[in-house]
């Protein structure tokens, strides 16, 4: 397939961490867990665990400010904030509507996705189509987590593996030379319950009998998660890069979603691409859902691993089950 003349850009990018660091050693403190287990299992040694009281409209607030000053625009040439995460402040409004309020983006329209760690991806493919259709000039798209208030303290299997981070970027009509080049997204609502929050809802409304059961946390099926995303991930990567009429040894960089380093080395490995052109954070930060791709893509810029002319890959796999892969140029 020829390589398709991209629309859409990104223009600048941001990230926030909260700076509270908790190792795995600090885990084990606090429940039956090791360093080792953590680190042959997932390649995690440390995540970022915010205060209790630190929104995610607040985290969202920062990366956002920062990929608008990074791209160079006012809070008021904003059209569109799309924010995505799997930790809302409140159920109504949507939180992108409190970033929105918080960065002064008076003249934007703003609503949330829910796609888990594959919203952000989702939230670019949405903000591509929305410019380049016209009806705008500038997007933010903001992942912002805060999985720890989510997070089941008590479940030594799902607890570990998650940390808190938001980051974002700024979209803007592409000169035809950089930009989106392919997306490929899918969901499979059928695996719902391999990852889910059962209770909150109107499924199950929240009362102390089910609070007492912690039946409101996340709960995961951490080892049929494990082999979907590594077989969906892949077929993701394989039709993004046919999209964009190109192969493996055409990528430059890929940013994957930072789940487990098993999981990022199977996907590297089916896409033909050695560890040396694989952005890795998830040792430092965990899973920060939807926030693990902005995050690491604002790194690998400030690193100076993102030069012009490069083609990056990005792929992601989460609850719901969705998944999804992007090919752009820099
Ligand atoms: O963004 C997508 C979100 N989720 C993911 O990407 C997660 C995908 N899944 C995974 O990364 C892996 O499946 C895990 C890291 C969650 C687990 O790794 P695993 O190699 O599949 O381990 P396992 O589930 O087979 O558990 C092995 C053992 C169990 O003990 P037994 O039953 O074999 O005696 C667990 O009880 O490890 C035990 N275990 C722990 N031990 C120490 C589970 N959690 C821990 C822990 N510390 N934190």
């Amino acid at each position: 397939m020829k390589t398709p003349t991209p629309q859409v850009e990104i223009a600048g990018t941001g990230r926030f961490l909260p700076p509270n660091v908790v190792t795995n050693d600090d885990l084990a403190e606090r429940m039956d867990t090791t360093d080792e287990w953590i680190r042959t299992r997932t390649g995690i040694r440390e995540r970022r665990i915010g205060d209790p009281s630190l929104l995610a409209a607040e985290m969202g607030r920062e990366s956002g400010r920062k990929a608008m000053e990074s791209a160079g625009v006012e809070p008021g040439e904003v059209d569109i904030v799309i924010v995505s995460t799997a930790t809302p402040d409140r159920w109504l409004p949507s939180t992108a509507c409190d970033v929105q309020t918080l960065l002064g983006c008076d003249n934007a329209l703003a609503f949330d996705i829910q796609a888990a760690c594959s919203g952000w991806l989702y939230g670019l493919t949405m903000a591509e189509g929305f410019l380049a259709a016209g009806r705008g000039e500038v997007a933010l798209v903001v992942a912002t987590e805060k999985m720890s208030n989510i997070l089941d303290w008590e479940d030594r299997a799902t607890c570990v593996l998650f940390g808190d981070g938001s980051g974002a970027a700024v979209l803007k009509p592409s000169d035809g030379e950089r930009g989106i080049l392919s997306a490929h997204h899918r969901s499979d609502g059928s695996l719902a319950e391999l990852l889910y929050r059962p209770a909150g809802g109107v499924r199950m409304p929240l009362d102390a009998q089910v609070v007492g059961e912690r039946e409101h946390l996340m709960k995961m099926s951490g080892r049929e998660i494990f082999k979907n995303a590594v077989r969906s991930m892949a077929e993701a990567c394989d039709q993004a890069m046919q999209q964009a009429g190109l192969t493996g040894d055409d990528i430059d960089l890929m940013i994957p979603h930072q789940a487990n380093i098993r999981i990022i080395e199977a996907t590297a490995k089916y896409a033909g691409l050695p560890m040396e052109k694989v952005y890795v954070n998830v040792d430092r930060y965990g899973n920060m859902s939807s926030a693990s791709i902005p995050v690491a893509l604002d790194e690998a810029i400030e690193e100076g691993r993102v030069r012009p002319g490069m083609n990056i890959l990005s792929s992601t796999f989460g609850a719901g089950l969705t998944w999804g892969a992007t090919v752009w140029r820099t």
